[in-house]
């Protein structure tokens, strides 16, 4: 127990001395939330606070040292233990910050293992006081519940320093992005016709073996998923049943992290558990399932916050989540980049979905309008992924874009030096760009790498659904790939391959079959006509390097 400050004790919650941290956030309650009124004084809420942390230059060359195939560090990961002491907030942060929730009468917290966030439950009484300006609402949305303060909140100045944002106040979580698109114009298409895309089709187009199945002891990998649904054991069983011949697979998943439950078996939960044991066949799997079940918990933050506080977990993730960065904090967005780099140093790969809107469109004026970025697939300390569709539908032949993969340039994060020249390159060689007024050509490009993402066949609630599309297809598949190469890599005695993007981008391709073909979606204005940028050789914002060639990304990355 640390002692009380009582300096604190004094503080009114005068706005004069206020500092918002989140001055950029949008608190407005996106399309379909009903506002619900406000929640009663004594009700409980649970608020996430993002404590300063120390030494992120180090943190950040650190990173930058293990994933480069050319340093003496690479490979050189560091435990948890290490990352809580290098980044771990100052004596002075972790007390000025206790005290001043102490003070308040929060003093029901959790730390991380890491130190650098801290869980409270209080009432709504004590978190108006604590933050003020915030004003707790509820909002339904079916069977979903929510609380948040659609006004601004604030801290005090004296806490501005020790704090990077306050968790649960504002963001609602983003809707679900896979779509059947059987389904989605209200008429089932004629399934049959087309080949659809099974494992067997991912393992012939990315060459993948029967031999080409993970069986290092201690591998894994894992899907995050932060739906109000789950994947369904049964389903995945099914699953393998109907397409897992000719390949040695797992049937179960080794661990679910969270609650199942509450919500039911839906098509997204289920293709991403059902595609990383695909490709990563024989692998140890780990599924983060909604993490977080109290109304004020954001489920992706609080998915973060395990990540700081298990010593222990799989060596790939691959989420699909994703929202506007111009609606989120920049503040927030940072912080959340932070916790990549602590991701990264200690060997893990971290990949997001591209999305599935293109380029994306932000209005900005009337009659002017920009391409809209995605965060976290803008995050330079991530692996993107996007999308491909095969040129031909009825044959394994090659692949081109997929209209609807997500990529373009970030508006806040600036370019990292490792895809300078490709990106570079690429913008040199385009005939046709975009206007530069529609996209920041100095922010982080994304996607990294792509995969397949168009007419997935899932098995949910038992049946086998056809059409499904989506970058959260294409982003376990690749995870799956990268674990097999992670076991090839462990049973060398090598350490695993982490944080991709620098070696990725050392390859130039290599490994991987170029995407050259097709554009994605961009604004429906006259200026760019429904079009973003295209694929070209190479590097291209819409489908990165490439889809994986296995084999040949295996030997590039085998040492
Ligand atoms: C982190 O883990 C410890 C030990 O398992 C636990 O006591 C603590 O509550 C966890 N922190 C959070 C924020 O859940
Ligand atoms: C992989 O697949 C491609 C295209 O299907 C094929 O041309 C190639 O020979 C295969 N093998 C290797 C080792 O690249
Ligand atoms: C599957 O993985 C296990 C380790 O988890 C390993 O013992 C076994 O040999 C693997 N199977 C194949 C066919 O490689
Ligand atoms: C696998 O993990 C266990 C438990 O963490 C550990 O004792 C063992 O040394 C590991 N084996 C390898 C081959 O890394
Ligand atoms: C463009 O991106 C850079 C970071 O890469 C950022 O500093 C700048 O504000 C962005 N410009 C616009 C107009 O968003």
């Amino acid at each position: 127990m640390q002692t009380l400050i009582p300096v604190f004790a004094v503080l009114c919650s005068c706005p004069v001395w206020s500092i918002r941290l989140e001055a950029d956030q949008d608190t407005s309650a996106p399309e379909g939330w009903q506002h619900a009124g406000r929640v009663a004084p004594a009700d409980r809420v649970e608020l996430t606070f993002a404590l300063r942390q120390q030494n992120v230059d180090q943190l950040r060359e650190l990173l930058d040292l293990v994933s480069d195939p050319d340093s003496p560090r690479y490979g050189k990961f560091l435990s948890l233990e290490d990352v809580a002491s290098l980044v771990g907030p100052s004596q002075l942060t972790r007390k000025v910050v206790w005290s001043w929730l102490q003070a308040h009468g929060a003093d029901d917290c959790r730390t991380v293992a890491t130190h650098d966030f801290l869980q409270c439950d209080m009432t709504v009484r004590v978190a108006e006081n604590l933050l003020p300006g915030s004003e707790f609402h509820r909002y339904l949305k079916g069977q979903r519940s929510l609380v948040r303060s659609p006004a601004p909140y604030s801290v005090h100045d004296d806490l501005s320093k020790h704090l990077d944002f306050v968790g649960g106040v504002h963001r609602f979580p983003p809707e679900i992005e896979a779509v059947s698109r059987a389904w989605a114009n209200g008429k089932q298409r004629e399934a049959g016709f087309h080949l659809g895309v099974s494992p067997a089709v991912l393992r012939t187009r990315y060459n993948l073996t029967a031999a080409d199945v993970g069986s290092a002891e201690n591998n894994s990998q894992a899907v995050a998923q932060f739906l109000e649904q789950f994947y369904h054991p049964a389903d995945l069983a099914e699953f393998m049943t109907l397409f897992g011949s000719g390949f040695k697979h797992m049937s179960k998943v080794a661990r679910v992290v969270g609650t199942q439950g509450g919500g039911k078996a839906g098509v997204e939960a289920s293709l991403d558990v059902e595609y990383i044991m695909s490709t990563g066949a024989n692998v140890s799997t780990w599924v983060f399932t909604n993490p977080g079940r109290h109304e004020t918990q954001e489920p992706f933050l609080q998915w973060m916050l395990l990540l700081s506080n298990m010593s222990a977990v799989p060596w790939v993730h691959t989420i699909s989540y994703g929202d506007d960065e111009d609606s989120l904090a920049v503040a927030y967005m940072t912080r959340i980049n932070i916790e990549f780099m602590k991701a990264g140093v200690r060997g893990l790969s971290i990949l997001f979905a591209s999305g599935d809107s293109g380029a994306g469109c932000r209005h900005l004026t009337k009659g002017s309008n920009a391409f809209r970025p995605s965060f976290p697939a803008s995050s330079p300390y991530v692996t993107t992924v996007g999308g491909t569709s095969f040129k031909n539908p009825f044959k394994v032949t090659y692949e081109i874009t997929d209209y609807i993969s997500g990529g373009g340039f970030s508006n806040v994060f600036t370019m990292p030096d490792y895809q300078v020249s490709a990106v570079n390159s690429y913008l040199k060689a385009m005939q046709a760009l975009p206007p530069s007024a529609y996209f920041n050509r100095s922010g982080r490009a994304y996607p990294d790498i792509a995969a397949l993402s168009e007419n997935y066949w899932v098995v949910t609630n038992r049946v086998p659904v056809p059409w499904v599309s989506g970058t959260s297809a294409s982003t376990p598949v690749v995870g799956g790939i990268l674990s097999l190469i992670n076991d090839r890599r462990f049973l060398k005695g090598l350490p695993s391959l982490g944080f991709l993007n620098p070696r990725l981008y050392k390859l130039q391709g290599q490994g991987l079959f170029d995407v050259t073909e097709g554009c994605h979606l961009g604004c429906l204005d006259e200026q760019v006509e429904g079009k973003g940028f295209c694929a070209a050789p190479s590097w291209d914002p819409v489908t990165g390097w490439g889809t994986p060639n296995y084999p040949a990304l295996l030997a590039a990355l085998l040492d």
